[in-house]
């Protein structure tokens, strides 16, 4: 039996044998197109090469693609676990060429591989061709020798393959593999083509066109070829089952799912087992790549994957969760050829477990509801929407679980009565939110993030991406089109820009597109929380509703913000350490020049408090620990001793993050902001300031990074310049300027001296005298330029002459 993993590897090779580069699989995200949900095919990567926008070092390339499809235009996820065929995730093999050979030689490289490579039977094979197409109808012809009526003409778009609306497209030919006459269904065109006697197993694309909103609107610079072919289907027929579900990597899957189930794969139970394996490869590679489970978004729709498979793992008994136990079986079968998995695995079991954790809490309760709910019904009814929107609202149980859940009783959900529900609650949200005093300009904000949705913060885990254009506000009012010298606010389905929040700033940077826009993102803002404005001013070209724009993020910036928040977290622990547990966070600002934290503390810190938190603080700098974020539920961050900020209100989840020694627990505080990737990139930690706020708060001030040692050169500036007036080392400005103190206070000792002598007469005998006036005894003198101090010995000299009398001094 050939295995799955040496058919991968085999195909590659194949193709790199035959003058093809072997590109390894990009994210499941795409990086390329704002408006795709997950890559959901082989080419989506090379869409740019296509078109003619990106050029490589290579015209031939061979991949294995991951792909999922759940969510989007290709939405598989109704069917998994009850098909032979459906995945949510799933690899795709393609071969394919920029401009380099056409349809001879891809049908020649297909054939070849199939018939002589992996010897499958020739007559077990038909093909397909557009009707139009003659050309690659005579090619199959020449080529595989195949009979008339083996190569089909199809009329239909089933034989014109195209990415999406837009993009690359053109005629294709797929070759479907006959499973034999004890399968029911015919061959492709006939009436009874969707039986499973012919599966499609490749299709060859040969890419001619670019569409424009389903309209051919020009054609790609060079003919090329774009091919897909299902990993796991050519898996079937290469190891002589039926179903992709049989193949090795699905048993050994199924496999771990029943022996930590203890339930076999047998009647209902098969399908549990089949969701299970399948939501399990999608929500690991899917973690893997970037995505965590979410409210809205992909984060969304990895969490239906997620609890719907969790659902199957409570049917089939699972006491505990057991997604993230299965991750170890999933790391064997595919780590190899996917390293991110063995690298994500402790991410991909924490999320796993969290999420089920999470749920189970309240799916008891939930299904619960839904069966008094679906009591007294018979097979074909439908369940209310409102049931099934309660069910999404205090339950967290996604539409299509419920949708699922009611399938083996033959029950249908009430969709239009479940989306009025929603709507019905966003009006109730609207009408308290407006009761809520809010002002009258945020109106546009809460409207537009109703049409629109959240904003999607790809910034975590890079700086670039691109961003479909989905608003653009001026002056505070709607515009569809803004020109060069407009200052505007763009509004993106999603980007790497943070929005400034948590005391971080926005991020800054610059927006670009293919249609000759150049703007500079100045500052991101939030509105009410989840829609992302970027304060733009457009230097060239124009942007329009629906443009799609690449945005980049200033890159040292955000290092500097990167350092100084996670500066800050550092700082918080060591002041707790040392000052006591009573300081907490009471404000604080991490901009890129600089950070400032306030902390409750009921007296100024002393120089030998500061200077033991700045060493500590770097202490932990140079240990270089990475820094890990996970997310949680609230109450179990905080149950971890996650410091959170009192009275904050915080949604479903959190961003923990964690660093420093101890394993990461030196500082773990619940977080949304964006940190360094090791301790070390903060460099450097300068406390430059303490000071008051207000009673019992304490502001600490600090740089990092170059900040930091800029400031240290300036106060290094300074002191060789005190030194070269003081003609001195600087080592030795301290002594020099002690000693220079010293003769100072010497010299004015001697200088009032010599200004007592002066006075008294030059002869320093004091005031002349006494001299009798009237029968008393007076001694009188003006004296000029005496101090105080002087004048107190001269009475006392002058009442010694004296003995009694009267002295005017
Ligand atoms: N893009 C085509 C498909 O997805 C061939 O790779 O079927």
């Amino acid at each position: 039996m050939t295995s799955t993993n040496d058919l991968r590897r085999g195909f590659l090779d194949y193709f790199a044998r035959a003058g093809h580069r072997p590109v390894p699989s990009a994210p499941l995200v795409p990086q390329n197109d704002p408006t795709l949900m997950f890559v959901n095919a082989g080419m989506v990567p090379f869409k740019n090469v296509f078109t003619g926008l990106e050029t490589r070092p290579y015209s031939t390339a061979a991949s294995s693609q991951k792909c999922v499809r759940a969510g989007g235009k290709h939405n598989d996820l109704d069917n998994v676990g009850y098909t032979a065929r459906h995945h949510t995730f799933f690899e795709m093999l393609g071969n394919f060429s920029f401009g380099d050979y056409f349809k001879e030689r891809a049908i020649e490289l297909a054939w070849t591989l199939l018939t002589r490579e992996w010897g499958l039977p020739a007559d077990r094979l038909t093909v397909t061709v557009y009707h139009t197409d003659d050309e690659a109808f005579a090619l199959w012809r020449k080529i595989a020798g195949l009979p008339e009526h083996r190569v089909i003409r199809i009329p239909t778009t089933d034989n014109f393959w195209a990415m999406g609306e837009n993009g690359p497209c053109g005629p294709c030919s797929e070759i479907f593999y006959d499973h034999g006459e004890h399968i029911a269904g015919g061959p492709p065109g006939s009436p009874d083509e969707d039986g499973d006697r012919f599966v499609e197993i490749w299709n060859l694309v040969f890419m001619q066109y670019e569409q424009t909103a389903n309209e051919i609107t020009g054609e790609l610079p060079r003919p090329s070829i774009d091919t897909g072919m299902g990993l796991e289907r050519i898996a079937a027929v290469m190891q002589g089952v039926h179903d992709n579900y049989d193949t090795d990597t699905f048993r050994a899957l199924i496999a771990a799912s029943e022996s930590l189930t203890g339930t076999r794969a047998e009647g209902a139970a098969k399908a549990s087992h089949r969701v299970i394996a399948d939501h399990l490869r999608a929500a690991g590679f899917l973690v893997a790549d970037g995505v965590l489970p979410a409210n809205e978004g992909r984060g969304y729709v990895l969490r239906r994957i997620m609890r719907r498979a969790m659902r199957h793992a409570h049917l089939l008994g699972a006491a505990e969760p057991l997604m993230h136990r299965l991750v170890p079986a999933l790391a064997t079968e595919m780590g190899v050829a996917y390293p991110e998995l063995i690298r994500a695995r402790p991410l991909i079991e924490t999320t796993l477990k969290q999420e089920e954790t999470q749920f189970r809490r309240t799916l008891d309760r939930g299904l619960k509801l839904l069966d008094e709910a679906t009591g007294g019904m018979a097979a074909g009814a439908t369940l209310p929407g409102e049931t099934a929107f309660r069910l999404y609202d205090t339950f967290g149980f996604p539409y299509d679980l419920t949708e699922d859940a009611l399938r083996a009783q033959g029950l249908l959900v009430d969709r239009a009565g479940f989306d009025t529900a929603m709507a019905q609650q966003k009006r109730a949200a609207r009408a308290a939110w407006k009761g809520s005093g809010a002002r009258a300009s945020d109106e546009l904000w809460f409207d537009l993030v109703e049409e629109v949705g959240a904003t999607e913060f790809t910034g975590y885990a890079g700086e670039q991406g691109e961003g479909a254009v989905l608003a653009i506000v001026r002056d505070g009012a709607r515009v569809t089109r803004a020109e060069a010298g407009e200052a505007v606010e763009l509004i993106v389905n999603q980007t790497p820009f943070y929005g400034e929040s948590g005391g971080q700033i926005g991020d800054a940077g610059t927006a670009t597109s293919d249609g000759g826009l150049v703007a500079t993102i100045e500052d991101t803002h939030r509105h009410l929380g989840r829609l992302w404005a970027h304060r733009a001013r457009i230097e060239a070209g124009a942007v329009a509703v629906g443009d799609a724009v690449r945005l980049t993020v200033d890159h040292a910036r955000r290092g500097a913000i990167r350092a100084n928040h996670s500066a800050t977290h550092l700082l918080h622990a060591a002041l707790r350490e040392r000052l006591g547990t009573h300081v907490a966070q009471k404000g604080s600002l991490v901009a890129p020049d600089r950070l400032r934290f306030d902390v409750s503390h009921p007296a100024p810190m002393t120089p030998g408090e500061l200077a033991q938190v700045e060493a500590d603080v770097n202490g932990q700098v140079r240990a270089n620990t990475p820094v890990t974020t996970r997310l949680m539920t609230p109450d179990d961050a905080i149950a971890e001793g996650a410091m959170a900020l009192f009275g904050e209100k915080y949604g479903d989840e959190v961003r923990v993050v964690s660093m420093g020694t101890d394993g990461g627990r030196y500082s773990v505080e619940l977080c949304g902001g964006t940190h360094v990737a090791a301790l070390g990139d903060i460099g450097l930690v300068k406390i430059v300031g303490e000071g008051a706020v207000s009673s019992g708060v304490r502001r600490v001030e600090a740089l990092t990074g170059e900040a930091a040692r800029a400031y240290l050169n300036g106060r290094d500036a300074t002191l060789r310049e005190a030194a070269a007036a003081l003609r001195t080392t600087p080592d030795e400005v301290p002594a020099r300027v002690a000693a220079l103190m010293e003769e100072r206070r010497r010299l004015e000792r001697e200088l009032a001296d010599a200004r007592k002598a002066l006075a008294m007469g030059g002869s320093g005998a004091g005031p002349a005298g006494p001299e009798q006036v009237a029968g008393i005894a007076f001694v009188g003198q003006v004296l000029d330029g005496f101090e105080a101090k002087g004048l107190r010995g001269a009475v006392d000299e002058a009442k010694g002459r004296l003995g009694s009398g009267v002295a005017a001094l």
